[in-house]
């Protein structure tokens, strides 16, 4: 690839998606896009990048979907969700009693597992929340990974990274010799759409919890600084904010402020509302992922 190939996926990457790429990672290019070049029967990247040249839209969202990292797990890191589920989730239900119902929003769902992951933790919440309405939103840029969201349907593999064993089976059925869906009830409230997070989110509505884990590492200062500012607009002024364990909002946001940053839990701080009234504040005792996994 010549230095300008490279300079003009790099440049239509990060006017598309925020994704930064280093020179150092033109092998990503090479490796990411050849899935691309055999679907499309193109004989190498000069002629795919040719084409992106001239303006194929269709085609730069592939090269954009393709490039995209969607690495995840049900439950990845688990500590963030024990987080949730014994701070924040309790919080929620003193705080929102009158109303019965809050938002969630995962930013870069990629292939669904986080937000199903907290649909398992709200439906083990049982009847304290039987009255209740939660929603929880997912949104990624890649369309793949959000049609597979919303099929909810995952490889033995994918089932067996982080799920709890009773879980998969309390939730989940069969489908053929080695796939595993997850349970119609456990989509009631569920909802994934194709979403840029860098363009504004408000039309997504408010939320309590916004979780944005394992996606600003992709991207620039600037961009951070963008998406950042936009979820920070989306939350409750109480609102909790869950980042990737090596994430965070300083100096890059002061609208939050850092509650357990060690597992990436940051709480709303507005000068008239201060993070110690954020959702994401309690009682924290860091249980160890084997012991959480025990007793999930
Ligand atoms: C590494 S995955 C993280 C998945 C999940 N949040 C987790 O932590 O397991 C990053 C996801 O962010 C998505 N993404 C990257 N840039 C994005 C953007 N500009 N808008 C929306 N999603 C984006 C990618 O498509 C990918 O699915």
């Amino acid at each position: 690839m010549t230095p300008d190939d490279f300079e003009f996926v790099a440049d239509l990457l990060k006017e598309r998606s925020g994704l930064v790429l280093t020179r150092d990672k033109s092998y990503l290019i090479e490796n990411r896009l050849m899935p691309v070049l055999r679907r499309r029967r193109l004989k190498g990247l000069g002629d795919l990048i040719g084409y992106l040249r001239d303006g194929e839209e269709s085609l730069a969202r592939e090269v954009v979907e393709a490039m995209m990292s969607g690495e995840t797990t049900f439950f990845r890191d688990w500590k963030p969700f024990e987080h949730f589920r014994t701070v924040t989730l309790p919080n929620i239900l003193k705080a929102r009693k009158d109303k019965e119902s809050f938002r969630i929003l995962c930013c870069g769902v990629s292939t669904g597992q986080e937000a199903y992951s907290l649909a398992l933790l709200l439906r083990e919440a049982g009847d304290a929340l039987a009255a209740w309405d939660p929603q929880i939103v997912g949104i990624d840029i890649a369309d793949g990974a959000i049609t597979r969201a919303q099929k909810g349907v995952y490889s033995q593999f994918e089932a067996q990274s982080g799920l709890p064993v009773r879980m998969l089976i309390s939730s989940f059925e069969k489908v053929g010799d080695s796939q595993w869906r997850i349970k119609d009830v456990l989509k009631a409230g569920l909802e994934f759409k194709r979403w840029n997070l860098t363009e504004e989110l408000y039309p997504l509505g408010a939320f309590d919890v916004v979780l944005c884990r394992n996606v600003l590492t992709f991207f620039d200062q600037e961009t951070k600084i963008q998406v950042l500012g936009r979820i920070s607009r989306l939350l409750t002024d109480d609102g909790a904010l869950y980042l990737g364990l090596d994430e965070t909002t300083v100096g890059i946001s002061n609208n939050f402020r850092a509650v357990v940053p060690e597992i990436g839990v940051f709480g709303v701080d507005r000068p008239d509302r201060p993070v110690s009234q954020s959702l994401a504040v309690g009682a924290w005792h860091g249980s160890s992922q084997s012991n959480a996994k025990e007793s999930a």
